[in-house]
């Protein structure tokens, strides 16, 4: 991008850069007020409420609130990406391959009635009607970071359930070592299904301990409302430590298998894309580097790329899970 400067190379200030008087004695007012000392609770109580107020419903969807989970989110200090940010700057490759597509395009996908269909080797397969698997846990609010393949981030308040309430419901049989997700492909309501891009359905897998983790969320909703359909309505996974691309979006089907299934975009390039797909800053996929990231708002001309953390920095929590594996060559 092209930046004009001055004859001198001086650079004036932008109009939103210059302080104006009011709020230069505002701030003039409340460093007097501090210097008081009686400052402090007050100060907390703010803290509060700008904690409070990050959080808050953006009104454009029906309210789905969660309970603050009791599992650990390593992100849950970190500041939220922009509810608007994280509604138009998607990857849902049914509804077109740029990242604006989703937002303009997603309006076609019903996410009411919707079901999603349990089968393979489970004592209780089953037909799930979304009411039913909304009810089956209580709903928690988890903020966890989603980082992408292709070097971004975002931080989002979920709401769902750890994935293992419904695996446990099941009741998996002894020999199921994979669970197998589904998402929906409507060449009706989703213009891409039927593109060349990737082999329909959009397909996604975990190994079993995967699945029963508790960090692994059984998504219906972010920022307190039910999920946008451009974010994968009306029910997604989220797998924090993995690449966003293992949270498969409008889920329809639930498989429990014995071998390692394949997925949407190992199918697609084998290569670039393995099963595994956890976050690992010192495994570069074969087009981009994975030591750093950009965090989705705040992409101003000097800010700075985050590092990338192992397992996206939930590796305390779930870095047992691959003791002993080579981890690059299980990618
Ligand atoms: N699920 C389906 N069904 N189709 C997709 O194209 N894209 C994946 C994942 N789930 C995708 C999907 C990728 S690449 C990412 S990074 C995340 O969804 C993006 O989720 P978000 O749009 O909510 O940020």
């Amino acid at each position: 991008m092209l930046i004009r400067t001055g004859r001198d190379g001086f650079q004036h200030p932008a109009g939103s850069e210059i302080t104006p008087q009011a709020v230069y004695e505002d701030r003039r007012r409340m460093l007097q007020w501090m210097a008081t000392g009686a400052a402090g609770a007050a100060l907390a109580s703010w803290a509060g409420r700008e904690a409070f107020a990050q959080a808050a419903r953006p009104g454009k969807l029906a309210a789905l609130p969660g309970a603050k989970s009791n599992v650990a989110g390593a992100a849950t200090m970190e500041k939220l990406t922009d509810y608007k940010d994280a509604t138009t700057y998607n990857n849902f490759y049914e509804f077109g391959t740029d990242k604006a597509d989703p937002a303009q395009n997603a309006h076609t996908l019903k996410p009411n009635p919707w079901t999603v269909e349990i089968e393979g080797l489970v004592k209780k397969p089953g037909k799930y009607a979304l009411e039913d698997l909304l009810k089956l846990s209580a709903q928690e609010e988890r903020v966890y970071r989603l980082r992408c393949v292709e070097g971004w981030s975002m931080v989002i308040p979920w709401v769902g359930y750890s994935l293992s309430n419904l695996v446990n419901r099941v009741e998996p049989m002894g020999n199921a070592k994979y669970i197998e997700f589904l998402s929906q492909a409507d060449p009706k309501t989703m213009p891409f299904v039927g593109s060349r891009v990737l082999d329909w359905p959009y397909a996604e897998g975990l190994r079993m301990e995967e699945a029963m983790h508790p960090l692994t969320l059984l998504t219906f909703g972010m920022y307190g409302e039910v999920l946008p359909n451009q974010n994968g309505a009306p029910v997604r996974l989220v797998v924090p430590w993995k690449y966003g691309f293992k949270s498969a979006k409008s889920i329809v089907k639930i498989r429990f298998v014995e071998k390692e299934p394949r997925t949407a975009w190992n199918k697609a390039a084998a290569n670039e894309y393995g099963f595994y797909s956890n976050v690992n800053p010192n495994v570069d996929h074969p087009r981009w580097s994975q030591a750093t990231e950009r965090r989705i708002g705040e992409d101003g001309l000097f800010a700075k790329k985050r590092k990338t953390l192992m397992f996206n920095g939930y590796e305390a929590q779930v870095g047992q899970l691959y003791a002993g594996m080579d981890l690059k060559k299980n990618y």
